[in-house]
């Protein structure tokens, strides 16, 4: 974990750090692993009680997760993210039909957390081609509409699986965030 501190932007103080420095941030934050750095935030702009504060943003890291060229249809990709700790196992997987956040030409590419999120069953190896859903969970049943961002379609839970972000860049497919937090975590990025 690195912690930097940034000007908002358009203020005197980036002005003053000049495009080399910003680009170099930026730089910096697509390439490393989580982040968090600070900015200055501007609380009831143009009231009495207007007041600049700190505050913390976090950034997720980007990691590279699968090709598109060896993805074949219904057949699940597994990595871990963001990290490598407790609840990170993740799947990916070319459904073959249009889905929320797809990715790829024909949106189809998606991702998802693994561990459900009622009480932290594992959902690996229950991928259904027929249904594009994870699921039932071993534990209470619940099972998920990978198509619709992980959506409950029955059981137990009453959150939807968290989706992980993607990205493509030519054939290289990265994560970049994830959607909905993850079972056992307070906050994703700290596992
Ligand atoms: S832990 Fe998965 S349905 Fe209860």
């Amino acid at each position: 974990m690195r912690t930097e501190t940034e000007s908002a932007p358009g203020s005197d103080a980036a002005a003053a750090e000049g495009p080399g420095c910003l680009m170099s941030r930026r730089h910096f934050l697509l390439t490393s692993g989580a982040a968090t750095f600070t900015v200055m935030v501007v609380l009831n702009p143009g009231t009495p009680h207007a007041a600049t504060v700190p505050g913390l943003v976090a950034t997720y890291p980007r990691k590279l997760v699968a090709r598109l060229s060896q993805l074949r249809q219904d057949q699940p990709v597994d990595f871990t993210y963001p990290d490598e700790g407790a609840h990170a196992e993740s799947m990916l997987v070319k459904l073959g039909v249009r889905a929320g956040g797809g990715i790829g030409p024909a949106e189809d590419v998606v991702a998802f957390n693994y561990t459900c999120t009622h009480q932290g069953g594992p959902l690996s190896g229950t991928y259904k081609p027929a249904d594009k859903a994870l699921g039932p969970c071993p534990l209470h049943l619940s099972t998920y509409d990978l198509t619709r961002h992980g959506i409950l379609i029955s059981g137990q839970a009453y959150q939807s699986l968290p989706q992980v972000l993607l990205t493509l860049d030519g054939d290289d497919i990265y994560a970049t965030g994830i959607f909905g937090l993850m079972f056992g975590r307070y906050d994703n990025l700290a596992g």
